[in-house]
């Protein structure tokens, strides 16, 4: 018994024995082999992907069954000891804790967690202490993580470190005094920018002298440039670019830095520092970014121009103001990127512009017209990107596109000349551009016909040939395409049976002249988002497509379609904007609409719609924009209205409809062809997601019956209601005074009785209000806005011959004989054309005006960049003269 225990155990020792020498021989042969791990390493390891959370499954090769974790990814060990050195899970976005396990990697070197969600041990996103404690670490990459807050002081303890990179954190410095906290001795890299830090620049933040790479970029620090920063001898990258509020009018302290390759000094005011002739000394510049640096000129001539090395140069938002010719840059062969937007350069491009042999961007954005490009670009085979728009005075387009670039291997990827008064016809060469994948021309006087050659330029994803003078017909499109804007032009003929371009998400072609029937094949056109065909003359009915399911913007108004509400848009849940005014549609409003649940905007007026409404129309409960003026719609208006909460108070604020994925050089050129709503008696034209606020119901012009429901009192958010020239009865509900959005409210010509609800003087907002020719009775309520409404518009109570009260001077007591309104229907008098010229002259130049501006104003905030409020100005104008013209044109041919 005891024999065969001991027997046992001896046997165990050595199994155990055995396989712990194999397992250090194993250790021993893998060091030597230069790979291998510790175990107690390895613990760590899978300590610290227990305690985050590697929802990608990044760290899916840390497993404990694979026992070398120097093969894991992300990690490194050193050939000579076998300990791991380098950690780099950056970009894992893995998410959880830091676990205290990292600290048994005491031989760390390499540290990159940048982009991962990480927090520290602690649970908060305090910058981890522990980190502190890596005395070996060289590199320390935290960029992107969600660390915020204040550095501990001990970080000076890391005085190996190298390497420290803090961008687009929270994370700013302690005390807010000066950077104690750097380790200063070994530092080469140290990236702040986009943090929090907010000191005042001191000399002593630069006492760094191995430092070969600065980035302050985008943080709050102020204060003057110290001219210590030219002790920083071995500096290659300076970044000082968008810091909240420097100053400094010496830079000369520059010309120490005999390695320096970047500098970016961006929004520091640079107006008196001779910045060309201190870079000039500088010959191993590789970038010089001084974007709205108020520089005076950029037309010094430097008598030896140094900067041979130079690739990179940014001047944009400079106003120079003088002749593009006389730039002192134009002869430096080794320009790749060259940025002029908004430096309001004039005149003819140099010739030395051909000869720019590595330019392989050049922006040219934003320099108001007056400049010319007559320059042969033959020769620039890396040009990839060519900005103009808003720049050039006049230019033949046909000899532009001649003139650029034709190497074996064209790399021509965008070009973008829109508002440039180019003239002449695309050539049919253009269809040598097989790189090319934008092309934007908008708003320029382009004739002729689209060249047939641009099918072959089978890279393109983007054209935009709106607002030119088209003609011809639409040829078949390369197969790439995905969006296409050639709307306000004169195309004509019908569409081509094929679009050959199934990718297709915008299809913009309103206001032209293209006739017959669209054809089937769109229906094939299953990524369309995008949709507008308004404004042309299509007719017969919509293909029965069986489902577009990603269609949120449809615009067929101003055509001849015809047939029933179209029945592809069933299955569109995803439609937001519906306009299918001026057409021939008929038949019943089908119930599905109801299903359609992601709707704002349906425009159906001046069809032949007959039939109710559908009570289902009550599911749309976005619902902010709703018109079936001047159709044949019967019955009575749903109760249910309440359930419109889209057109209450408790719905703002709205978004603005993300249809516009157009991405162009310029976000003024949306793809998007006026919005024309009545409001107010008159016809306010919308452009782009101006109408993003509009709440209105048009039922006017039908054979509506019964009452008006107490309902629609509670659609506070509604600004304009019209339901003139029905045949609505009895009472205006008693609590109309609620809804207290209400700008415009139209309720002339029904049969509507009873007196006018004093709730009315309640509608502060109210600047148009119609109730002629009903059978209202009583006193007419007077005060606050209706006595002005009533001086504005003596006819607003006409044809109510029971009324009385001050207003229409009747005494309420008396008896007067009953007044004979004129109650027939004039309804010639909204005929399309007329429509046009009533809309026209009452509402187009005060509307459009007043909306353009708001609508301009709020995207220019959005988007501003350079982008001053003149060059809207000018553009409102540009609009407005071409499109009056146009409405004018169409308006008289038809
Ligand atoms: C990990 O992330 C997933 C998805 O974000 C979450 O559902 C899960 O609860 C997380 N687990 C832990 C341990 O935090
Ligand atoms: C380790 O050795 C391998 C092969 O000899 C070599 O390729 C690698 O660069 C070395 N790694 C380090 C960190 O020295
Ligand atoms: C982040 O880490 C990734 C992967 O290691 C690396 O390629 C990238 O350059 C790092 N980015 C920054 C900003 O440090
Ligand atoms: C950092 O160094 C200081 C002395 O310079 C020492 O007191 C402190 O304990 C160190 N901190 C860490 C986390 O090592
Ligand atoms: C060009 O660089 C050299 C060397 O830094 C310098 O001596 C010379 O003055 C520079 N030329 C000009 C025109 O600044
Ligand atoms: C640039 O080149 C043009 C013609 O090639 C020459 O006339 C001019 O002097 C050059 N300018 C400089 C500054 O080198
Ligand atoms: C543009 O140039 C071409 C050829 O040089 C010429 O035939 C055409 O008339 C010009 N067009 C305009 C509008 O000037
Ligand atoms: C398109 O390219 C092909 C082949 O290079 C050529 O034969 C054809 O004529 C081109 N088409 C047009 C319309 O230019
Ligand atoms: C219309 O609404 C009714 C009741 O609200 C519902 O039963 C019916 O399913 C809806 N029809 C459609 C097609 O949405």
């Amino acid at each position: 018994m005891h024999r065969s225990v001991a027997k046992l155990a001896l046997l165990l020792a050595t199994v155990i024995f055995s396989v712990a020498a194999a397992h250090a021989r194993q250790l021993q042969l893998a060091h030597a082999a230069g790979a291998s791990c510790l175990p107690h390493e390895r613990d760590a390891l899978l300590a610290f992907k227990q305690a985050g959370n590697d929802t990608y499954d990044f760290l899916a090769s840390w497993q404990r069954r694979h026992k070398d974790c120097c093969r894991w990814r992300g990690v490194t060990c050193s050939n000579e000891t076998g300990h791991v050195i380098e950690l780099d899970i950056g970009v894992t976005f893995l998410e959880g804790k830091i676990s205290p396990s990292l600290l048994s990697l005491e031989h760390l070197e390499y540290l990159n967690l940048n982009n991962t969600n990480l927090l520290g041990p602690d649970g908060t996103s305090l910058f981890p202490e522990i980190l502190c404690s890596l005395s070996n670490l060289r590199h320390l990459d935290l960029s992107g993580t969600r660390f915020s807050g204040r550095l501990p002081a001990q970080l000076a303890n890391l005085s190996n470190l190298e390497y420290l990179d803090l961008s687009e954190t929270s994370l700013h410095g302690p005390n807010g005094r000066a950077p104690e906290f750097l380790p200063r001795k070994n530092l080469r890299h140290l990236d702040l920018s986009g943090t929090q830090f907010s000191w005042r620049v001191s000399p002593q933040l630069f006492n760094l002298s191995k430092l070969e790479y600065l980035d302050l970029s985008h943080t709050s620090m102020s204060g003057i440039l110290p001219p210590q920063l030219g002790n920083l001898s071995n500096l290659r990258h300076l970044s000082l670019g968008f810091m909240q509020d420097i100053h400094t009018s010496d830079i000369s302290w520059l010309t120490h830095l005999h390695f320096l390759e970047y500098v970016d000094m961006s929004n520091i005011n640079l107006s008196r520092a001779d910045v060309f002739l201190v870079a000039n000394t500088i010959p191993s510049l590789k970038a010089l970014i001084l974007i709205s640096c108020a520089l005076p000129n950029a037309d010094q001539s430097l008598t030896q121009v140094n900067l041979t090395k130079l690739e990179q140069l940014y001047l944009s938002g400079n106003y120079l103001g003088h002749r593009i010719e006389t730039c002192w840059f134009w002869n430096l062969t080794s320009i790749k990127d060259l940025e002029l937007e908004s430096t309001y350069l004039y005149g003819p491009f140099p010739d030395a512009l051909g000869g720019m042999i590595s330019l392989q961007r050049m922006n040219f954005n934003y320099n108001g017209n007056s400049a010319t490009m007559t320059v042969d670009l033959k020769n620039l085979c890396d040009l990839e990107t060519l900005l103009l728009d808003r720049s050039l005075a006049f230019v033949n387009l046909t000899d532009f596109v001649m003139k650029l670039p034709q190497c074996s291997s064209n790399k021509l990827k965008m070009l973008s000349s829109n508002h440039n008064n180019m003239a002449g016809v695309l050539p049919d060469m253009v269809g040598h551009f097989t790189s090319l994948k934008s092309l934007y021309l908008y708003n320029n006087s382009i004739t002729g016909a689209i060249p047939t050659g641009l099918v072959n330029c089978t890279s393109l994803r983007t054209v935009a040939l709106g607002l030119n003078q088209l003609s011809g017909q639409i040829p078949t499109l390369p197969r790439s395409l995905t969006q296409v804007d050639l709307s306000m032009n004169s195309l004509s003929g019908p569409l081509p049976s094929d679009f050959g371009a199934p990718d297709l998400t915008v299809l913009s072609l309103s206001s032209n002249y293209i006739t017959g029937h669209v054809p089937s094949p769109i229906c094939k056109l299953q990524n369309l988002v995008f949709l507008d065909l308004s404004q042309n003359r299509f007719e017969g009915e919509f293909p029965r497509c069986s489902s577009m399911p990603n269609l949120i913007f449809v615009h067929l108004s101003n055509n001849n379609f015809s047939g029933n509400f179209p029945p592809f848009l069933q299955n569109c849940s995803q439609l937001t904007f519906l306009d299918l005014a001026m057409n021939g549609f008929d038949g019943a409003l089908p119930v599905w609409i109801g299903d359609l649940v992601n709707l704002r905007f349906v425009q159906l007026n001046h069809n032949m719609f007959y039939g109710d409404i559908p009570a289902n129309i009550t599911s749309l409960v976005l619902l902010q924009l709703f018109s079936l003026a001047s159709n044949n719609i019967s019955g009575s208006i749903a109760s249910s209205l309440s359930k419109l909460i889209g057109m209450t108070l408790k719905h703002l604020p709205r978004s603005e409809p993300q249809w516009f994925e157009f991405t162009g050089s310029t976000d003024e050129m949306l793809p998007v062809d006026i919005l024309s709503v009545v409001m107010k008696q008159q016809e306010l034209k919308f452009r782009g997601a101006a109408f993003t606020d509009i709440v209105s119901i048009d039922l006017s012009l039908n054979y509506l019956t019964g009452e008006l429901p107490d309902d629609i009192t509670s659609l506070n958010g509604l600004l304009s209601l019209n339901l003139s020239w029905n045949h609505l009865s009895q009472k205006i509900p008693a609590k109309i005074g609620d809804m207290k959005s209400l700008e415009s409210l139209d309720l002339s010509r029904n049969n509507i009785s009873g007196e006018i609800p004093t709730s009315l003087l309640d509608l502060t907002y109210l600047s148009s209000l119609d109730l002629s020719y009903n059978n209202l009775a009583g006193r007419i309520p007077t005060g606050r806005q209706l006595d002005t409404l009533y001086a504005e518009d003596p006819s607003m109570y006409d044809g109510n011959s029971h009324l009385c009260g001050l207003p229409v001077q009747r005494n309420c007591s008396g008896n007067s004989p009953p007044e004979h309104g004129n109650h027939q229907r004039s309804e010639n008098a909204y005929e399309p054309v007329m429509f046009f010229y009533i809309g026209l002259a009452s509402g187009f130049v005060v509307g459009l005006w007043l909306v353009f501006c708001a609508f301009l104003f709020k995207r220019a905030w959005r988007h501003a960049y350079f982008r001053l409020f003149d060059k809207l100005c000018d553009k409102v104008y540009v609009f407005v003269v071409v499109t009056w013209g146009r409405i004018n044109t169409k308006a008289t041919a038809s």
